[in-house]
């Protein structure tokens, strides 16, 4: 059988690390992105000492070139691309009105821009493969979250994204689906703060009832929606959120 390829970006640590840890242990070969070069490479490593391919590809996804060269560098490394996987992201809490113009493009850029040029560059080679891409959104993308406006806007957008092409791509050969986490303790999570004034009661109402997730956990989602039992998926929103969208 032949190997299947797949890109994830955000490969570094986090959900990203994860994904490439589930679908390297699905057999894939990979090319691992992420900005951050050392952890991207300590996770290649580790993934290659487990017995898998997986080659590190360091950029900052947050120009339509960098998605591009990330495309053509998987394809040059293994010879096709068969999945394609945007976990990469950036998280931000501020007040809305005190959002920067550079935070906010920024958030922009990555979390949305980057998600639809690499869609742009790999979609033909995804065809050719009768592959998948899978988008990683957030429970906010249907939640109305304070002080991550701009963040929920960009994952609102991608899952607009997520659905948009699934319907321009619905005659041909290629499942195009997104998976919404609820919490997890990664890094996003870890290196930004609410303001110390902010309204900590509304933040709860989207903090959830449930302990957060693993990222292993929806790692586990994302590789099922990419493996070949999932044919029917496409055009999916699937969230792993532990219920925090139920009500
Ligand atoms: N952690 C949570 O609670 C949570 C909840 C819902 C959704 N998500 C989403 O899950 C995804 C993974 O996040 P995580 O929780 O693992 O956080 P994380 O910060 O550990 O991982 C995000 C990765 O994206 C990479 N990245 C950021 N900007 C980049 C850029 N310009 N170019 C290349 N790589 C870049 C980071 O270096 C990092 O390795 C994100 O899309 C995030 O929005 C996270």
């Amino acid at each position: 059988m032949t190997q299947r390829v797949a890109l994830v970006t955000g490969a570094a640590r986090g959900l990203g690390r994860a994904i490439a840890e589930e679908l390297a242990g699905q057999g894939c070969a990979l090319l691992a992105v992420d900005v951050l070069a050392e952890p991207l490479h300590e996770s290649c490593v580790a993934l290659v000492a487990a017995g898998g391919r997986c080659i590190a590809h360091v950029a900052d996804i947050s120009t339509r070139a960098a998605c591009i060269a990330a495309v053509e560098a998987a394809v040059a490394a293994h010879g096709r691309l068969d999945v394609l996987v945007n976990a990469a992201g950036l998280m931000r809490f501020h007040h809305a009105g005190e959002v920067s113009e550079a935070d906010f493009a920024k958030i922009m850029a990555v979390n949305a821009a980057a998600p639809f040029w690499l869609a742009q560059a790999a979609l033909p080679h995804l065809v050719a493969a009768r592959g998948n891409m899978v988008n990683v959104l957030s429970q906010s993308a249907f939640l109305g979250a304070p002080y991550i406006v701009p963040y929920s806007m960009s994952k609102a957008a991608l899952l607009q994204m997520t659905k948009s092409l699934a319907m321009e791509y619905m005659g041909q050969p290629v499942r195009i689906n997104a998976v919404a986490p609820g919490a997890m303790l990664t890094g996003i999570s870890n290196e930004t703060r609410p303001p110390a004034d902010a309204d900590f009661a509304a933040i709860k109402r989207y903090s959830g009832a449930r302990p957060p997730a693993s990222p292993a956990e929806v790692a586990a989602v994302v590789g099922f929606i990419t493996s070949a039992a999932a044919s029917n998926v496409h055009g999916a929103i699937w969230t792993a959120d532990g219920g925090v969208t139920a009500g």
